[in-house]
């Protein structure tokens, strides 16, 4: 599923969508977004990577030439699981094409900066800052050195995603939500609804956010259907969150 902001040239092979179900009003007084108190805690375990050496902060999307043609600046996208599978292509593909910075959103700082380096990313293509979508504190800090990196911001791909349709008990984000449900929803949900502000201030012709899903959780398609059909059964998953709450 891709929210689109404006038609643009940029897609990501779409696989219909087990997310964005989540609904808006009331999860976002539930995740905290208009909160202030939050952000004083910025920025402790955010690290950033290589300092992007060719990305305008520009507010046009065109650069004027020497000859007075105009040119369009190098767009930046940010895709979070970049250290792997579809995000770390997507991100290589992207970068490869000299007209987008990469910023890698991802959990293992290190292992995306190796991943980069072995897909053979350039240097200066891309920044690796750290995003642990199983942590609204995480999102939060994300956000707050985005924005200090003082970079545009274009392209945002939520990617990351876990699939654990066999485990046997349930993990809980840090916040002591179920750890799919954390990750690949509200982890997302809040930084996409952070950086919808800096994604309307672009002027870049193909903004946009693109939302990856799965057909795993179409139960109106076959690979929807393959058991163990992904669902949030009788919320069972989520019984842990009461003495997450009690203890907090
Ligand atoms: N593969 C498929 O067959 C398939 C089918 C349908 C849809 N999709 C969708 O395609 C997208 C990418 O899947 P993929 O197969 O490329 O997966 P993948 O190779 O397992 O990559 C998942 C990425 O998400 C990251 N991630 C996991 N937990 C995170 C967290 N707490 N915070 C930040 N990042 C986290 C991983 O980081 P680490 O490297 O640190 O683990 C990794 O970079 C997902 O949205 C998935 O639902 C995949």
């Amino acid at each position: 599923m891709a929210l689109q902001l404006l038609p643009s040239t940029l897609s990501v092979p779409k696989k219909g969508s087990s997310m964005g179900a989540v609904a808006v009003k009331d999860t976002a007084a539930f995740l905290g977004v208009s909160s202030k108190a939050k952000k004083a805690s910025l920025a402790v375990r955010t690290q950033v990577a290589t300092a992007p050496s060719s990305v305008t902060t520009s507010p046009g999307s065109a650069v004027a030439k020497p000859g007075g043609k105009k040119t369009l600046r190098q767009g930046v996208v940010v895709i979070t699981g970049a250290s792997s599978g579809l995000g770390l292509a997507a991100a290589k593909a992207l970068a490869e094409t000299g007209k987008w910075h990469v910023v890698m959103a991802c959990r293992d700082f290190l292992k995306a900066s190796k991943a980069a380096k072995a897909a053979g990313m350039a240097d200066g293509s891309y920044t690796v800052m750290h995003l642990d979508l199983a942590s609204l504190d995480s999102v939060r800090q994300f956000v707050d050195a985005f924005r200090r990196a003082e970079m545009p911001l274009d392209v945002l791909v939520c990617n990351a995603a876990i699939y654990r349709p066999t485990a046997r008990t349930p993990t809980f984000t840090a916040d002591g939500h179920e750890m799919s449900v954390g990750v690949n929803h509200l982890g997302h949900f809040l930084l996409a609804r952070l950086l919808m502000e800096d994604l309307q201030k672009s002027d870049y012709p193909s903004r946009r956010m693109v939302i990856v899903g799965s057909i795993t959780g179409n139960s109106n398609t076959l690979a929807g259907n393959v058991p163990p059909k992904a669902s949030l059964g009788d919320l069972r998953g989520l019984a842990g969150l009461a003495s997450v709450g009690e203890s907090a």
